[in-house]
């Protein structure tokens, strides 16, 4: 499976750039609004301590100055190869159901592929994110570093077969 083409936004749709040190405390406050305090207990988070993200595929969607959306990639790898890893995904409550969840991940995927990454990782909703690419079966060997629900492990190819033959622990790059 290959990127899918970039969701339709409405004429005065938000700006989606790469996210820059002036963005980080919005992006912050943003992803503790839309997790809460459970936010750092989960296994995603043991992939993102210590590890730096990819700052040319990492995104946040603007309204003006005010960060609405954003999402960030990390490097990573499964069984020893690398990956790019998706989360956190996060839109404003107020500014869900535009399409700006599914283009902030549609432009970070578009950006890996350019960089030469040939799949991405997340854990999340299967029914949500099968509609952007991703799916379990691929992933169906890939061992998270604490408990997931194997269901929600998703793999999302960018180049042909870029998400076969992943099998093993995942790790900080
Ligand atoms: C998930 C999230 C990023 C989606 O943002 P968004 O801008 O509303 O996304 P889109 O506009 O692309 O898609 C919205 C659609 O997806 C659906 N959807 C949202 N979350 C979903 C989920 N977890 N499972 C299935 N469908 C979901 C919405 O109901 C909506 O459906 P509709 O188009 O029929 O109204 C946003 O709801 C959010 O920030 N949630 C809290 C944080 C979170 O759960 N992040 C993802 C975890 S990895």
């Amino acid at each position: 499976m290959t990127a899918s083409s970039a969701a339709v936004l409405p004429q005065d749709a938000p700006a989606i750039e790469v996210e820059a040190p002036r963005h980080a405390a919005a992006v912050e406050a943003l992803v503790d609004r839309a997790f809460g305090p459970g936010r750092f207990a989960k296994s995603s988070e043991r992939l993102r301590e210590g590890n730096r993200k990819l700052d040319d595929c990492s995104f946040v969607a603007l309204r003006g100055d005010q960060v609405i959306g954003s999402v960030r990639l990390w490097p990573v790898t499964i069984g020893g190869k690398p990956v790019a890893f998706l989360g956190p995904l996060a839109v404003d409550a107020t500014q869900r159901s535009a399409g700006l969840g599914q283009a902030l991940v549609e432009t970070a995927c578009a950006a890996a592929a350019k960089a030469g990454w040939k799949a991405v990782l997340l854990v999340g909703d299967a029914p949500y994110f099968a509609r952007i690419g991703f799916s379990a079966a691929p992933a169906a060997k890939v061992v998270m570093p604490g408990p997931a629900d194997q269901r929600r492990v998703l793999l999302k190819a960018l180049v042909s077969g870029g998400d076969e033959g992943f099998e093993g622990r995942v790790a900080v790059a």
